[in-house]
């Protein structure tokens, strides 16, 4: 099972977690084929540099919309997949509370057309991007796949807790294998520019200020893109019939913490405005995983420390000037 040779697609493949993912399971031998709109969430050009990499390493990236499923089903079909590996999604809380309509389009039809084109081939197997925002409101911590998460705080959160009902009723109906992945802040290098990490490096190296929400007093379980990916690789071959995972550090952090360690490694200040909480965010997320420990044998190996250094060391070699 986990060692044979599979056929995977990724859509989403142009995305920080999906460029990362494909050349991991191209590493181990696996064929690797995947899709990307390349939309102007973040800027493109990102995209395009990381599909040009994939691609000088013989893994094809197909421009490709998940709305358009007939175009999605005969690529799949032509690669012959056997594992299907979606992260394709209007990502990003904050976006969500202005265009909720990207999100319905993305994550909820998108995720539809993915069901559907399982449905039509029940012997792929899928494994899927779901999100730490499914827990909400919900107090307790650490967060535990058994906790309650009906009170999303924002629709992302919202998008991806139905995609996990949608994805049990596919299950059920269809027999359809299908694992989803609950991420808790991932970061890393190429990693996305929208995200606080990249945004507040940016913005301290050109010597603009940075917004912390809540007085600062914010704590996330910032997880490494290594630790992710080899968590989604054993995902994969877990082939469960069913089950949901999280895939978190189980280990927050303080912002702040993070900008001192970005103050650290540039050498400048941050300016800092402290402003009240914004609707929409939480407070603290934790990733209690045991159940991925358990069955996944999943267990993150990278500090803060560590991985912002890996981050600060490729952004700079991108993006400062000497
Ligand atoms: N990075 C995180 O911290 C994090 C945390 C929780 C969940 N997630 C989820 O993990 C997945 C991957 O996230 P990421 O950080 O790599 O984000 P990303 O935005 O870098 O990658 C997503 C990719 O999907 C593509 N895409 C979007 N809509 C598409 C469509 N309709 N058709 C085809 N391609 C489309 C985008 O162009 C992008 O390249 C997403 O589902 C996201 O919601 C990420």
């Amino acid at each position: 099972m986990g060692n044979s040779r599979k056929r995977i697609f990724i859509t989403g493949i142009a995305g920080f977690i999906g460029f990362h993912l494909a050349q991991s399971l191209q590493k181990r031998g696996d064929v690797v084929v995947g899709c990307d709109n390349f939309n102007a969430y973040y800027d493109p050009a990102l995209k395009r540099e990381r599909a040009r990499l994939l691609s000088e390493k013989n893994i094809p990236v197909i421009e490709c919309d998940i709305s358009d499923q007939a175009a999605l089903e005969t690529l799949v079909q032509e690669h012959e997949t056997t594992h299907l590996v979606h992260l394709a999604a209007q990502a990003g809380v904050r976006y969500s509370i202005t265009h909720p309509e990207k999100y319905q389009e993305t994550n909820s039809n998108g995720f539809f057309h993915i069901l559907e084109v399982l449905r039509h081939h029940p012997h792929i197997k899928c494994t899927f991007a779901s999100s730490s925002s499914v827990y909400g409101l919900n107090k307790k911590i650490p967060f535990a796949e058994s906790d309650p998460t009906d009170q999303p705080a924002n629709f992302y959160g919202a998008t991806k807790k139905s995609n996990e009902l949608m994805a049990y009723s596919y299950h059920h109906l269809y027999g359809i294998a299908i694992t989803g992945l609950r991420f808790f802040t991932v970061y890393g290098p190429w990693g996305r520019p929208d995200m606080a990490y990249f945004s507040f490096a940016k913005a301290i190296e050109e010597g603009k200020p940075i917004r912390l929400f809540n007085q600062g007093n914010m704590q996330r379980d910032f997880t490494y893109i290594d630790d992710i990916v080899s968590g989604i690789v054993s995902a994969i071959d877990l082939e469960a019939s069913f089950e949901i995972f999280n895939l978190g550090n189980n280990k927050p952090e303080e912002l702040k913490k993070m900008v001192y360690l970005i103050e650290k490694f540039l050498g400048k200040k941050a300016q800092v405005e402290l402003l009240p909480m914004q609707p929409g965010e939480i407070q603290i997320t934790y990733a209690d995983i045991c159940k991925a420990q358990e069955q996944l044998s999943f267990s993150p190996k990278t500090s803060l420390e560590d991985g912002l250094e890996q981050f600060l060391h490729w952004y700079s070699s991108m993006f400062v000037s000497k």
